[in-house]
């Protein structure tokens, strides 16, 4: 087997050569002392041990932060890169050539790094929650292939997961559902504690992955205001929902206790997740509320806001001052765009573009970084993989091919939309998404595809002639996959 058969993502430069470096137990590591750390992670992932230079982790300065080279000859394996997370990339790659070789590594020289800084998968926990050991699951894979941001999807209308000092009712309420839908009527869900989310991001990091939290604001607060109903225009009374949907009622844009709880939680939730992203949500936010509100009438005469969607901007613009005052910069759904003619945006919001890849290039127009998660090009996995009755899934249909081909920054585009543009991102939303077995048949092989396009795109039939690969990755990895047709 050559090497070049048997890698997705395929690096960027690759050459094969002839022979293999067999690995074994008493295969030994070595790592300079920056690289420590993921000397004893090799020893541990491929089953060797520390001491010797067989496998040799060197630093090489000025390559880039994800950058590394590998050089594989029967007697040694070296690999050289700037960074940890460098050498954490070319770990992977070995990882696979391991898994897929069976312990015997074809000699090669790769020079590889990433053509987009942001590799994302979003998992919805609100709707249902995964446990801390499938998460774990998850991002391992995820790193194996070379993703980067692991989006934790953390608050919804059916579900708040997320722990805050002083506010009891979040895991007596707001956590609680009723599954009408799919059981007998019990109640599920709860809060993630602190310490499952501490143990989730210390192992993202171990991975070299980034954990960006989501608070959704303004709408998708149906759970929040069921347990803290004067957060609402009506001030309710609300409850969890049993079902999807786009619900009327929001945060109110006029009551200041909203941003009150808005500052008080966003820190909280700063000073739990230690990296620098905090996604403000903004997505499917209906206005009536605030039409019917006497408090968000007077919020809008006071701006001089004729639309209450305008309002939308006036509450992105507060919160994101409260997610740069808490040190993390913010992120949001394509619709912050909408009713910003008076009130503008911040230049440092991200816009995450979900209908399409409209709002990312308007927002890349108009100055702002873009992270492409369109639902109309494969990014959706909890579209069903073909569009069959038998398959499950909901809403719409993400192909093989439709991943294969996904492209976040397409060339046609302006380059001053392009170099705004940081990646791609795959999303899973799970209100139909009940257990871990069902969630890792609609993430793969799907979630392969995505990684080899944000690290190293390819033309979508050079995609597709991997299948085989990628099943057989899929099955060494233990995940249940989609094994049906492309499209
Ligand atoms: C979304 O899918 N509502 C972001
Ligand atoms: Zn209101």
């Amino acid at each position: 087997m050559k090497a070049s058969s048997l890698l997705f993502p395929l690096p960027k430069h690759l050459e094969d050569k002839d022979g293999v470096f067999r690995l074994h137990e008493t295969t030994s590591v070595a790592a300079e002392p920056l690289l420590n750390a993921i000397g004893d992670q090799c020893a541990a992932l491929l089953g060797c041990k520390r001491g010797g230079e067989d496998i040799l982790f060197k630093v090489q300065k000025e390559m880039a932060e994800e950058a590394y080279r590998l050089t594989i000859s029967k007697t040694q394996i070296v690999v050289r890169s700037s960074t940890p997370t460098g050498a954490f990339r070319a770990l992977s790659t070995l990882r696979r050539l391991a898994l897929l070789g069976e312990n015997l590594i074809p000699c090669c020289t790769i020079e590889d790094e990433p053509s987009h800084s942001w590799r994302g998968l979003m998992l919805d926990c609100s709707r249902h929650m995964f446990s801390v050991t499938f998460i774990k699951k998850l991002i391992d894979i995820a790193s194996l292939v070379h993703l980067n941001r692991f989006h934790w999807h953390l608050t919804d209308d059916q579900g708040w997961r997320i722990p805050l000092d002083g506010y009891d009712k979040l895991a007596t309420i707001a956590s609680k559902r009723t599954e009408s839908q799919y059981t007998d009527g019990r109640t599920y869900g709860r809060l993630y504690t602190k310490e499952e989310i501490l143990e989730v991001q210390a192992y993202a990091h171990a991975h070299h992955m980034l954990v960006i939290p989501e608070l959704e604001t303004p709408g998708h607060v149906s759970a929040l205001l069921a347990a803290y109903p004067g957060l609402g225009c009506t001030k309710g009374p609300y409850a969890v929902p049993d079902s999807w949907g786009i619900f009327d009622e929001v945060l109110c844009a006029g009551n200041e206790e909203v941003f009150t709880f808005l500052e008080d939680a966003i820190g909280q939730v700063a000073a739990l997740f230690t990296d620098p992203y905090l996604h403000i949500g903004g997505d499917e936010c209906p206005h009536t509320a605030w039409d019917a509100c006497p408090a968000c009438q007077n919020r809008m005469k006071e701006l001089g806001l004729e639309q209450s969607h305008q309002l939308q901007a006036y509450m992105t613009s507060r919160i994101c001052k409260l997610v740069e005052q808490a040190g993390k910069r913010p992120i949001g759904w394509d619709e912050v765009l909408e009713g910003t003619e008076q009130l503008g945006l911040p230049k440092d919001l991200i816009v995450m573009s979900w209908r399409g890849l409209e709002g990312g290039i308007e927002a890349g127009k108009r100055g702002h970084e873009v992270i492409m998660s369109p639902n109309t090009a494969g990014c959706y996995f909890d579209y069903k993989h073909l569009d069959s009755e038998d398959e499950m899934g909901n809403l719409g249909v993400s192909t093989l091919r439709d991943v294969a081909s996904f492209a976040c920054a397409p060339p046609s585009l302006d380059p001053s939309v392009q170099e705004n543009i940081l990646g791609g991102q795959a999303n899973l939303w799970t209100e139909k998404v009940c257990s871990a077995k069902q969630a890792e048949y609609l993430l793969f092989p799907r979630l392969l595809l995505m990684a080899g396009q944000l690290w190293n795109p390819q033309q979508s039939e050079t995609n597709l002639r991997m299948r085989s690969l990628l099943q057989q990755l899929c099955d060494r990895l233990d995940v249940l996959s989609y094994r049906g047709p492309v499209s």
